[in-house]
């Protein structure tokens, strides 16, 4: 869909956990290596939240793109929050965050659509400052903590996770905007990690429905084949997506920012779309998956490095648990 009123970014931040793991230190304790987890990965570090919640990352990085965006708490009049990691299962995290704020003239909700939940609340914003005339500013916010529903007993999947938050702040504008988000739920078992399941007091489990995850354990589980399989499919077809409903071709878009994951599902992507890597933006050799957080955070380093720049048309793309993929696609 295009809209008349497209997008500004009015500004961008981000935090990592100054605590950071190298593979080496996973090879110290697990049957893998450095060299291993490079190759199939590309990933290098990661922060790790020493302490930190999930909820107190996100704030650092929105009052880093407050400050960018030359706006206060009380200028928000939305703050959308998204993670698979909240420190509360109620309240949102988006409304901890308001308090800290002082964003009182905002109302604030989370987002769970796991690694694609930053393109999500991107383009749940859009819509809001499409219809809603008296709203100027909406924060959307991405912090995880992803540390603590890893299993670092299982290899295939520890390696691959890191702690931190992006963030930034939308206005309208008009211009270029497109979306496209899809859900796959015949693969909701590829990735997920078990919400609390106590029975009450009263129940004596009569209903119960059988388990379709391993009932042990809120560890995050994947099928790491079959989550790749989707990702190669699902990234460059958001892509095309995004570029069909706007009439443009892949070589228009000056920078792609995908959801970090692993560098071989970005490389084989880039291949199937044609799309040169030097116009990818890559960073997890730094962070790892960081889920939602991944795609704000490589965002507020394409800003500040200076590799995106004002005019620029700019592709923001994410899949992951659900299964869901997403683009969005607007002129920075
Ligand atoms: O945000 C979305 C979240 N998830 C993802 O993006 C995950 C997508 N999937 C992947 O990135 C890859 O599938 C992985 C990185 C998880 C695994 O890489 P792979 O190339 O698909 O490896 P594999 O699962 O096919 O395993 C190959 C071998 C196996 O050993 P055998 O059976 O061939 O002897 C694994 O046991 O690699 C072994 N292995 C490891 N070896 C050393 C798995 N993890 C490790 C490890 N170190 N950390």
């Amino acid at each position: 869909m295009v809209f008349l009123t497209g997008i500004r970014i009015a500004g961008t931040g981000r935090y990592v956990p100054p605590l950071t793991v190298d593979n080496n230190a996973f090879a110290a304790f697990l049957d893998t290596s450095d060299e291993w987890i490079r190759s199939r990965t590309g990933i290098v570090t990661r922060h790790i939240s020493d302490g930190e919640p999930s909820w107190y990352m996100g704030l650092q990085a929105a009052r880093q793109a407050l400050e960018a965006a030359g706006i206060s708490g009380q200028q928000l009049g939305l703050i959308i929050d998204t993670t698979v990691t909240p420190d509360y299962v109620t309240p949102a995290t988006a409304c901890v965050i308001q308090r800290e704020l002082g964003a009182v003239n905002a109302m604030a909700f989370d987002v769970n659509s796991a690694c694609t939940g930053f393109v999500c609340g991107v383009d749940m914003a859009a819509r809001y400052l499409a219809t809603d005339p008296e709203l100027s500013y909406v924060l959307v916010v991405s912090n995880e903590n992803l540390s603590r529903i890893t299993d670092f007993s299982d290899r295939s999947s520890c390696i691959l996770f890191g702690d931190g938050a992006g963030a930034c702040v939308l206005e309208k504008k008009q211009g270029l905007y497109s979306a496209y988000m899809m859900a796959d739920g015949t693969g909701v078992t590829s990735l997920y990690a078990n919400a609390n399941r106590r029975l009450s007091l009263f129940s004596k489990g009569e209903h119960a429905v059988p388990e379709e995850t391993d009932p042990q354990g809120d560890f995050l589980r994947q099928e790491g084949r079959a989550v790749y399989r989707f990702a190669t499919e699902a990234m460059p077809r958001a892509v095309q997506q995004v570029l069909d409903k706007a009439g443009m071709t892949a070589a228009e878009i000056d920078l792609l920012i995908p959801h970090q994951a692993n560098l071989r599902i970005i490389e084989t992507a880039a291949k199937k779309l044609q799309f040169p890597m030097e116009r990818i933006m890559v960073d997890l050799d730094k962070y790892g998956n960081t889920s939602s957080a991944s795609i704000p955070i490589a965002l507020d380093e394409a800003v500040r490095s200076g590799r995106l720049n004002r005019g620029d048309r700019v592709c923001l793309v994410g899949f992951g648990a659900g299964l869901t993929m997403g683009a969005v696609l607007f002129e920075y």
